[in-house]
């Protein structure tokens, strides 16, 4: 720890980073599963659609993404003459890292003429393989975009996938790969949270296990359930079936209305490494900047574009 960290208050540091953005050009963009005091110091916060939107629109010079990896590697595939920084080089995503893009080759040439629709909770390098991204908050779509002909290979995440395949009555090629935190909703903490709170609306992330989402009221992505929230009457209460970060979001946009996690155990590790010190850290040294390999970037930009062309918002970058 530097001596500066021992001595600054919390405030000071705070200051410190809005001296650092203006110097800098920065602009500092939160997913909703960031510590409160991420979310709070940040200009943005979003779901990774959003957050993809704004990296790809904004015109500051430097991003600052308090996120994970795959986040960052998004960021800059979309923006090549910004320097995008991850503050905590380590936060990587488990469920990122169950595809390769060896695999997915693989996989294509088992399956050839496939379509390669990827969540963009995947490498760049991988996302270089894909035809078409997708988030959690457009997969449907997507899908259902597709000519009904192809068949389409989903990667990496199984879950998000089978939620697609039975919204579109596709028949896809699932990935077995999964997020470790929203896997830990089983249908028995689902039960125990809903006698707990029997009057609460039940919202969870697709990314929770189809035997757990066939128990749920609202399934969306984490900007849909901030949306749908604002949507109900208050004094109505919910209980959230996402990554815990998420609340801080929902209490602040509705403080008459009530949260409950649904398990306590809804904790992504990964999304809990950055700390204000580590974002002035990161504005003060431009430290860690994000980069990725230029013939990976164009063709994983592709897939990015094609995902951001169809949602309406083409982005807008240099090349
Ligand atoms: P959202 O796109 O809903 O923000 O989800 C991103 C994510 O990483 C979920 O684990």
């Amino acid at each position: 720890m530097s001596q500066s960290q021992n001595t600054q208050s919390p405030k000071e540091i705070l200051q410190e980073i809005e001296t650092l953005k203006r110097e800098r050009n920065a602009v500092i963009i939160a997913h909703n599963y960031q510590p409160s005091e991420i979310q709070d110091l940040a200009d943005y916060t979003g779901d990774s659609l959003d957050l993809s939107r704004i990296a790809a629109q904004t015109s500051a010079s430097v991003i600052v993404f308090c996120g994970v990896k795959f986040m960052g590697e998004t960021a800059a595939i979309l923006s090549p003459g910004k320097t995008v920084l991850l503050p905590v080089p380590e936060a990587g995503c488990t469920l990122a890292d169950h595809a390769s893009a060896e695999e997915i080759r693989e996989m294509k040439k088992k399956h050839p003429g496939a379509l390669v629709v990827t969540y963009v909770n995947s490498s760049a390098a991988v996302k270089a393989e894909s035809d078409i991204c997708c988030t959690s908050a457009n997969a449907v779509d997507i899908v259902k975009a597709i000519d009904p002909s192809r068949q389409i290979i989903f990667a990496p995440d199984y879950n998000l996938g089978h939620y697609a395949a039975k919204k579109t009555k596709r028949d896809m090629i699932l990935w077995n790969g999964c997020c470790p935190t929203h896997a830990l909703l089983s249908t028995l903490a689902v039960e125990e949270a809903r006698k707990k709170w029997p009057k609460a609306i039940f919202m969870m992330h697709p990314e929770c296990r189809p035997q757990a989402l066939e128990l749920a009221d609202y399934i969306g992505s984490t900007s849909a359930m901030i949306r749908y929230a604002k949507q109900q009457p208050a004094g109505t209460e919910f209980i959230v079936g996402t990554e815990i970060g998420l609340l801080h979001r929902l209490r602040k946009d509705n403080p008459e209305k009530t949260f409950h996690v649904a398990s306590e155990f809804l904790v992504c590790p990964m999304m809990k490494m950055i700390s204000p010190h580590d974002v002035r850290d990161s504005l003060k040294k431009m430290q860690h900047v994000v980069s990725v390999p230029e013939d990976i970037r164009v063709k994983a930009k592709a897939a990015v574009e094609a995902m951001l062309l169809y949602t309406g918002n083409p982005a807008k970058t240099a090349d």
